[in-house]
């Protein structure tokens, strides 16, 4: 039987369902790997199953043993993966697309109305206890009838547009290429960042994060946005440079911003946490019981495929 080396606790029934194929490491604790760690431990396993909390860049990719034939990542990014030099050392990366398409679409909504309408700033004074109700209390930004700009629009980009349509927003996207007409539906493709970002209303970040999109939102782009517009970051830290953002928040230029995932995760930068239009999530895109269980069957189907078939539908290198 071959072994795999599971680097985190995953939902108990995709845990029992690895171990009718396979001999499982299980990390019990489910204690974060040092490099270190994740390299001795997987000495002597045919393959990982990865979390977005280890790092395996190309550090950690050279010492692992000749022996790993694939690392299976429990999620769609694979920001934490250096997929070349997997490649260099034929190892095989699969990822977990489709089945966190809703759960991640129903997070970017969330972060992008709790920024529209003030929900951190809400909380708090609901939880004071000593709150009035006036006319002008806390007033937000309406979705309804605004126009939203999505930035990568890919399957979650896809689910974010047909959830942002039932609320009365025009959808605008830029996109490596142009979507074919029926996916498009009614959405207007922008051909440069620049010129979706001048009709953001409001923004919902959902492209990966590569070297070409890191800091894709920095003080320069900012410029480029109306007056008061509401950002939304369900994809990865890395598409925003925080120093101009917390800039572009204090002087108003961007109203409010919603976010669920970080730079240098899981650090969240001192003053996303002190501003009051900061309105943040502990990256819980995914994290619904039955997209977590889907994820783990997923990660776990893609290491069996590839052991029978030497292919795997859900490669990525
Ligand atoms: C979650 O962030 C994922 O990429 O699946």
């Amino acid at each position: 039987m071959r072994k795999i080396l599971i680097t985190r606790r995953l939902i108990k029934s995709s845990e029992e369902y690895a171990s009718k194929f396979f001999n499982v490491k299980l990390n019990k604790e489910d204690k974060l790997l040092t490099k270190n760690e994740l390299v001795n431990q997987s000495y002597d396993c045919d393959g990982i199953l990865s979390s977005i909390a280890e790092n395996l860049d190309a550090e950690v990719i050279s010492k692992l043993s000749d022996k790993i034939k694939i690392i299976s990542n429990f999620a769609v990014g694979y920001g934490n993966i250096d997929v070349e030099a997997a490649k260099k050392r034929n190892i095989v990366v699969t990822n977990t697309p489709d089945v966190l398409t809703d759960a991640t679409a129903e997070i970017a909504i969330l972060v992008l109305l709790g920024a529209a309408r003030r929900a951190k700033e809400g909380i708090e004074w609901a939880n004071k206890k000593n709150w009035k109700w006036s006319a002008d209390f806390l007033m937000g930004k309406q979705l309804t009838g605004s126009r939203l700009g999505i930035l990568g629009m890919g399957r979650i980009g896809g689910a974010v547009a047909d959830r942002a349509r039932s609320f009365g927003m025009k959808i605008h996207y830029f996109n490596r290429s142009r979507l074919k007409k029926n996916l498009e539906k009614d959405a207007v493709y922008h051909k440069s960042l620049e010129s979706l970002l001048s009709v953001s209303d409001f923004l919902s970040i959902n492209c990966p994060a590569t070297k070409e999109t890191k800091h894709i939102i920095n003080e320069k782009t900012i410029k480029n946005f109306p007056d008061g517009a509401v950002i939304s970051n369900s994809a990865r830290g890395d598409m925003i440079d925080d120093e101009a953002m917390v800039k572009a928040l204090k002087s108003g230029k961007i109203f409010s911003l919603g976010l669920d995932v970080y730079n240098g995760e899981p650090n969240i930068h001192p003053e996303y946490l002190a501003l009051p239009n900061v309105f943040v999530l502990p990256h819980l895109g995914s994290s619904t019981i039955k997209t977590r269980v889907a994820m783990g069957d997923l990660a776990v189907s893609n290491i069996i495929e590839f052991f029978k078939t030497g292919k795997c539908k859900n490669k990525i290198n």
